[in-house]
């Protein structure tokens, strides 16, 4: 091994530090993954899904990417969504977005960005439906601040609207939607309470029959 050999360490370490306290844990690991959550989140690095929520390996299936964006041709997210509900048939998802996001800061920016600027342009969207509820605030931090929230719940909003979420919801499976934010300063979750259970809770021009 001739570079980030320091890794390799780590991952032993870690894998033994498991195993001390539970012998069998990887084995019983490799026969099935039964996760009852899939987390969208965001690729920052200091919002790792597992470490917030304190779950090992096999309790969450994870998608993250800038700014936890759900787009309706995004084939990445769509698909992990479909694995997720239809073959794991896991009964949340929660879409938790974080304070202090440099991707939502990007977007409200006028600056070129290069080809994120592409990605970013979703947050503008979100920025433009919501302008006049964000520039009535006074301060910059507080227009910050509420632009990652109102961008958590248009993910929610996002992935109620997949057909995927539907039609499970019309097969009867228990599934939730949840909005949920991440203080990168203290480390605690905040739950949005946009919660969504059943198609009646999402917009009517959204509803498929
Ligand atoms: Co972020």
């Amino acid at each position: 091994m001739r570079i980030l050999k320091q890794l390799f360490e780590q991952n032993q370490n870690w894998a033994r530090k498991i195993k001390s306290s539970d012998p069998d844990f990887f084995t019983k690991l490799s026969e099935q993954q039964n996760p009852e959550y899939l987390w969208i989140g965001c690729a920052d690095s200091r919002v790792p899904a597992n470490e917030i929520l304190d779950m090992l390996p096999g309790k969450i299936f994870v998608h993250r990417n800038i700014a936890n964006l759900v787009i309706h041709t995004d084939l990445n997210c769509l698909s992990v969504i479909q694995f997720a509900v239809d073959v794991l048939q896991i009964k949340h998802i929660i879409v938790c977005g974080h304070y202090g996001c440099s991707g939502i800061k990007a977007a409200m920016d006028n600056q070129e960005h290069g080809l994120i600027d592409n990605w970013l342009r979703n947050i503008k969207d979100v920025y433009r439906y919501y302008q006049e509820h964000i520039n009535a605030l006074n301060s910059e931090q507080e227009k910050f601040n509420l632009l990652c929230e109102l961008n958590v719940i248009e993910q929610v909003a996002n992935v109620c609207h997949t057909t995927i979420v539907q039609n499970a919801w019309k097969a009867g499976q228990e599934l939730t939607v949840h909005g949920w934010i991440y203080g990168i300063g203290d480390g605690i979750l905040k739950d949005l309470d946009v919660c969504v259970t059943c198609p009646d809770e999402i917009s009517q021009i959204h509803r498929i029959k």
